[in-house]
């Protein structure tokens, strides 16, 4: 039954290719990692296979090309001794089983040739050593030497050797095994818990791209709070984003207290991302009160206020996401309107006017909808009756937002009236009064003063040109 099992993983054309190269060339082989673990676990789209040979991974990759039909190109990665190669919709990594020994200032090992043990010894989980032979006497047979089975029955997290050891010797591991946690939702062993706060600034060898890339499918899980309270718990989040770490804890003075804007943040995270799987409208909710920490204020008639903190926070995206080396893009840019207009709909929702909605559209543009999942998502409060009122309000604000974005086309407003159609009717060559002329259009349209039209925004043009003292060519 088991052996069976294990074949079926195997059943994709290109294992059959691997065994007969590793015969021709008289080695051993197998699948390793990744591919075994989430064949296990029935999660079924891993594109990305680790065959590990005793012998040299290049030329088990070169003799598996020259098999395959298709003749596939072979990319050598000379520096690591491994070479890839894709078949259908597969990326196959091969690499030649080896020893490794870690040097103190950098995660690039001293490697050494050895065997399948060796190289089971040096992976980071006992989940990510399983190994399937790939031999022809041995085929489908599962190499298992730390009990990896049992550790993904009772999803548990562990390293094959000393934690001390492994996330020393390569600290990204700390990411990934509080990665693993949260895609997998697995509990980290307590060793490994201890070894990972013990080795917390160990991540400053570690680039800040592959700490993002972490981040990332943390965010991407399903419960995203899992993870970003194991990074809390150990200490990396606070090197790696202290903003976040600076939301938390409770203040109260004179009996009157804030919410705990930490754990509030993982909720809204937690929220949104049973509606979107959007990485960076995650990133929003994650980053959507950042500006609470340093806008804190207490005041003896309103109590705690946080004036601002949605500018505030907006500005400090750009700055986290630059220490962080992530893109200085449009991505970065939708973060920083999130985070700026994170309280609008929120406001409306206690009063629901038509010129408001028109400026939330005008400010929102097509992420309007992008904007109300995470204000959604933001209601936390644990009064049902509150809850259930908040999202009545938003309801209405949707409902709203349909019906005026019908009438008068906000989104991606364009002046009705041009600056160039302006400087001709009144004979003008570039200057402010176009623009404040642009300006008193736009304003009057979105308070609702005029439609959105041409005939009403011309006429409304003439009357405010008149009393600047323009006159008409
Ligand atoms: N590995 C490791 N230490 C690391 C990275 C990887 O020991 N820092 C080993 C693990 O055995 C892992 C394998 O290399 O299973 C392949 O790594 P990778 O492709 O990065 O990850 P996967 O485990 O395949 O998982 P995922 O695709 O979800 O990242």
């Amino acid at each position: 039954m088991q052996e069976k099992f294990y074949k079926e993983a195997l059943s994709a054309k290109i294992f059959e290719y691997i065994t007969k190269a590793t015969e021709e060339l008289q080695l051993e082989s197998y699948v390793i990692g990744g591919f075994v673990r989430d064949y296990i676990l029935q999660r079924t789209n891993k594109k990305d296979i680790d065959v590990v040979t005793v012998g040299s991974g290049i030329e088990l990759a070169q003799k598996v090309a020259e098999l395959l039909p298709t003749k596939p190109k072979v990319q050598v990665f000379k520096t690591y001794g491994t070479a890839m190669l894709r078949y259908d919709d597969l990326e196959i990594e091969f690499v030649g089983a080896r020893k490794e020994s870690y040097s103190e200032e950098s995660r690039n090992p001293q490697v050494e040739e050895g065997t399948l043990q060796d190289d089971q010894n040096r992976r980071d989980f006992t989940i990510n050593a399983l190994a399937l032979s790939l031999n022809k006497n041995s085929f489908g047979k599962l190499l298992d030497p730390f009990n990896g089975i049992k550790d993904l029955e009772n999803k548990i997290i562990k390293t094959p050797l000393n934690p001390d050891i492994t996330y020393s010797d390569d600290p990204l591991r700390m990411m990934r095994a509080i990665r693993f946690a949260s895609q997998l939702g697995f509990k980290i062993e307590d060793k490994s818990l201890t070894a990972i706060t013990k080795n917390v600034n160990r991540i400053d060898i570690i680039t800040k791209e592959r700490i993002v890339v972490e981040l990332n499918k943390i965010l991407e899980s399903k419960k995203p709070s899992i993870g970003f309270l194991l990074l809390e718990k150990t200490g990396l989040l606070k090197k790696l984003i202290p903003e976040l770490t600076d939301l938390k804890g409770v203040e109260e003075i004179e009996g009157q207290k804030h919410k705990d804007n930490f754990y509030h943040t993982l909720e809204v995270v937690d929220n949104i991302s049973v509606n979107t799987d959007d990485l960076w409208l995650r990133w929003s909710a994650l980053l959507h009160d950042i500006g609470k920490a340093p806008t804190k204020r207490f005041n003896k008639n309103i109590g705690w206020t946080f004036h601002s903190h949605e500018f505030v926070g907006s500005k400090m995206v750009y700055k986290l996401f630059k220490r962080l080396k992530m893109p200085l893009n449009n991505k970065m840019k939708f973060v920083q309107k999130m985070v700026l207009l994170s309280s609008r709909p929120i406001i409306l929702a206690s009063e629901v006017t038509d010129s408001a909605v028109r400026r939330l559209i005008f400010d929102a543009g097509d992420d309007i909808d992008s904007l109300m999942t995470l204000c959604e998502a933001d209601i936390t409060t644990k009064n049902p009756k509150k809850f259930k009122r908040y999202h009545k309000n938003f309801e209405l604000v949707r409902i709203k937002i349909k019906e005026v974005e019908e009438r008068d086309r906000i989104r991606n407003f364009q002046p009705p009236v041009s600056g160039e159609e302006i400087m001709k009717t009144f004979n003008l060559k570039p200057c402010r009064e176009i623009g404040i002329l642009k300006e008193a259009i736009k304003e009057a349209i979105l308070n609702g003063k005029i439609p959105n039209e041409y005939e009403a925004s011309y006429e409304f043009m003439l009357k405010k040109a008149s009393e600047l003292g323009l006159k008409t060519a």
